[in-house]
């Protein structure tokens, strides 16, 4: 269903309230809705009760907020949280409450409330009585409220949620911290996720279109429906329809299948990513009984073992990035907008692809990858019955693990962005002789869900994956940080469709470098080097993946670990004993990901320009480290340059240093990659290099192909910390509430030039219609809150998120000071809401 559109176009968002009630719409709305938003207005409070659930229950004294929600992101950091989790707080029991009424005249139909998701172990509740439950968080659930719901009264619904301590490697969020809707139904309707939308033949005249819809009778009595689905492009133009007739039995659910055709589809690509969306309604006579708007794509996806992924006929590399799913200073509450802005900055680094890693992702993540024209692999879950951690979902997998893989397939199985569901990460059953009988039955459960697209998994475990038959049970087989044995696979498996599920687990600090530069963490340092030479020891340099995709190129392609920094996982840093234990906090403050090429705040560190030089072809120079070596007056320091032009001329205050050749002139980086025996360096012909002895000023490279400057950069040493400069990447955002600007803070010198190693405290200071929805530096060892009003700067720069108000008009007015710095002012207005 492409709640988005509607959401967009506006449709039935009209809800008033009534006291502190919300008053649900009235019947003629209901005619035209699809769902109304149930965000709004809910009561919250942290702590356990036996009580809350109940309609006498006081909550005058709790908190009253919209959702989505993440209260752990609110903090603080603290060592007695685990590190591994972001050392923030996501364990513990909390409530939400809400009160709303439902007009007398919609008795008789169907109520349903749906959560997109709820970290974690959600019990439902609907005046005192529990109607619902889900442990995992990442699976949206719908709820049946007909049978206690009052008309014309007030009720109550009552959410609990009880995350756990560890119940993931990472840092889930907690509470409702996906949308809520509720939703009316007739008797007779289109079930939740009730349509399936394939595209069996497609030439350049036609596509066929296959539409599969779940109906459901809940009367007791036969009934005849019609069931007409209309196709409507991009425009709004009609380009297809089919009307039928059915027989429903009583208490019937009964999948039809309508076939349309489109005449020169305009398929979806990733260049042009056009969408389709079938319209279906439901009829007895002239009455309308539902109505349900489903998006799709005209596309051919193929995974073949000699010419690899072919969409629409075309071979694509994956150019991929694992994504855990938190936004950074927002934690896990889900906002299209910072989803948006993450996908455009990984779009401009060149990546094509997303692997959901380890779990489900929000729909909004889904919906925005169908818009822009990235492909996703799906992924549902980061252990099966062998767990990992200590409350992870092996907890709940015999009685849910088939509900919610059936649950993921079908909400997804629409979105042309999707080309594979991956049923696994790093799954332990790898080590076990049975293993192959869960990833059996996971894959079958799959196919019978849809049978249009591949099964994969992510497997660590090389060659017992294969030993142990589990890479035999699916279609595409992902290996994570195997790129040394990819020939040896291919050799013996030449039938295979192979790609790297995980790959580099490269770590570093935007803007840090340790000198002389080594693949290790230098003493009593809680940063890395950002020449991108350290990590776990399954890790290796970008470089050494580029080469081997290069010398194997039926492999797929890449998902290198990550595109963003994450909250929690802060490896290097974390020690063995303490892993085993899942107590990471030896380490602290280390709390946040190194892993990313861009920052928690999206920041690009060095990593991000590498890869972009091997992804795009929009000519691009980078050059690192920074220039401020006060005391290195004299000394070597190494000088690297990506890009994607033929080669690179370095100039250090006015002397060239030099062009060099990319592809001939090599650079030494020392590896210490568990796969990698020799002592020899990888001699990487994806970086240039130039040992440069220090002295303050400029260095600038440009970048020539065909003797022709295509791009150039520079740096300069810069001087004493003197004023802010304020950036913001949008200065007009809608006023529906959830729209976001993202403020760069630069700290500068004199001059202007920004100052590499500044790490003065910022104030935020917010006037007009907004809020400071999240402020934030990419140091993954701060311990400032992430939701306060102040945030230093990291190696120069801090971020800070401004969030416009609902039906806002007075433009925002965002004030950074600092001591000794003064003050810098960025203004956002408002553009009404669609
Ligand atoms: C992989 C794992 C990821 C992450 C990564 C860090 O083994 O699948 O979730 O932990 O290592 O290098």
């Amino acid at each position: 269903m492409i709640k988005h559109k509607l959401r967009k176009l506006g449709i039935g968002l009209v809800c008033g309230l009534i006291s502190c009630s919300q008053q649900l719409p009235q019947q003629e709305e209901y005619e035209s809705l699809e769902e109304i938003s149930f965000n709004e207005q809910w009561k919250f409070s942290k702590g356990e009760s036996t009580v809350a659930m109940n309609n006498n229950f006081d909550d005058t004294s709790w908190r009253t907020l919209n959702l989505p929600h993440d209260w752990a992101i609110e903090g603080p950091f603290d060592i007695a949280y685990n590190s591994r989790c972001g050392g923030l707080p996501v364990h513990g029991e909390a409530w939400y409450r809400k009160a709303f009424e439902v007009p007398s005249k919609m008795d008789g139909k169907k109520a349903f409330v749906h959560f997109e998701g709820v970290m974690n172990n959600a019990e439902v509740f609907l005046n005192g009585k529990k109607i619902g439950e889900r442990p995992y968080g990442y699976i949206g659930f719908e709820v049946d409220m007909t049978s206690n719901l009052k008309y014309g009264e007030e009720n109550i619904i009552a959410v609990k949620c009880a995350p756990e301590d560890l119940s993931a490697r990472w840092y889930p969020g907690a509470g409702i911290y996906r949308d809520v809707w509720i939703e009316f139904k007739n008797p007779i309707h289109i079930a939740l996720d009730g349509t399936f939308i394939k595209t069996p033949v497609i030439t350049s005249e036609k596509a066929d279109v296959v539409v599969d819809i779940d109906l459901v009778n809940t009367l007791d009595k036969k009934e005849l429906v019609t069931v007409e689905t209309i196709i409507q492009n991009a425009k709004g133009e009609k380009v297809g329809n089919v009307n039928s007739s059915y027989n429903l039995n009583k208490n019937e659910e009964k999948t039809i299948s309508q076939v349309l055709k489109i005449e020169n589809p305009e398929l979806w690509s990733m260049e042009k990513p056009h969408l389709y969306f079938a319209v279906t309604f439901v009829k007895q006579g002239d009455t309308l009984l539902d109505k349900y708007v489903s998006s799709f794509g005209v596309r051919d996806i193929k995974f073949l073992a000699k010419e690899g992924f072919l969409l629409n006929g075309k071979r694509i590399q994956l150019k991929g990035v694992c994504l855990h799913h938190d936004q950074g200073p927002l934690g896990t509450a889900v906002n299209r907008r910072a989803k948006e802005r993450q996908l455009q900055i990984m779009k401009d680094m060149g990546v094509n692809a997303i692997r959901t890693s380890h779990n489900p992702p929000s729909k909004v993540l889904l919906e925005l990858c169908d818009e822009m024209g990235l492909v996703v692999i799906d992924e549902a879950f980061d252990n099966w019955k062998i767990g990992k951690v200590e409350n992870g979902y092996n907890k709940d997998w015999g009685k849910w693990s088939e509900k919610d893989l059936r649950a993921l397939i079908r909400r997804d199985r629409n979105h042309p962005s999707v080309i594979m569901w991956s049923i696994g990460n790093e799954i332990l059953e790898q080590t076990k002789k049975d293993g192959w009988k869960e990833a059996r039955r996971l894959a079958k459960i799959t196919k019978s869900e849809d049978i249009t697209r591949p099964v994969t998994a992510g497997f660590n475990y090389h060659p017992l994956a294969i030993i142990n038959k589990l890479a035999h049970e699916i279609d595409v087989v992902g290996f994570n940080y195997f790129p040394i044995r990819y020939e040896k696979i291919l050799e013996e498996y030449p039938d295979w469709v192979v790609y790297g599920s995980e790959t580099s687990s490269c770590t570093s600090s935007r803007g840090y470098y340790d000198m002389p530069i080594e693949p290790k963490v230098a003493e009593g340092s809680k940063q890395v080097t950002s020449y991108d030479l350290v990590g776990p020891p399954w890790a290796y340099p970008p470089d050494l993946e580029f080469d081997m995709l290069e010398k194997n190129p039926k492999i797929l392609g890449e998902f290198m670990w990550t595109g963003f920094d994450y909250l929690g996982e802060p490896t290097p840093f974390g020690g063995k004993d303490n892993w085993t234990k899942g107590y990471w906090n030896d380490d602290w403050p280390s709390h946040s990901s190194y892993f990313g090429a861009a920052d928690l705040c999206g920041f690009p560190k060095d990593r991000y320009y590498l890869y972009q030089s091997q992804w795009t072809d929009k000519p691009m120079v980078h050059v690192l480290p920074h220039w401020n070596w006060e005391g290195k007056e004299g000394e070597i320091i190494p000088v690297h340059a990506f890009t994607n032009a033929e080669e690179v001329e370095l100039i250090v205050n006015g002397k060239s240093y030099g062009k060099k050749v990319k592809g001939k002139d090599l650079t030494p980086i020392k590896m210490t990659h568990r796969d990698w025996k020799s002592d020899k360096p990888l001699m990487s012909k994806y970086r240039l290099s130039w040992d440069v002895p220090y002295t303050p000023g400029k260095i600038e490279v440009i970048a020539y192909t065909n003797n022709k400057e295509v791009a150039r950069k520079e740096i300069s040493t810069a001087g004493k910390p003197h004023h802010i400069v304020l950036e913001a990447d949008r200065n007009i955002i809608a006023s529906d509430g959830k729209d976001l600007s993202y403020v760069t803070v630069k700290v500068v010198d004199k001059d202007g030039n920004f100052c590499y190693t500044a790490s003065n405290d910022i104030q935020f200071d917010i006037e007009g219609d907004g809020v400071l929805a999240g402020v934030g530096n990419g140091d993954a060892t701060s311990l400032t809150t992430l939701k306060g009003d102040h945030m230093e700067v990291f190696n120069g720069i801090a971020l800070a998120i401004i969030q416009g108000t609902k039906n806002g008009s007075n433009p925002i007015r965002i004030k950074a000071t600092a001591e000794g710095l003064g003050s810098a002012e960025a203004i956002v207005a408002f553009q009404p809401s669609l």
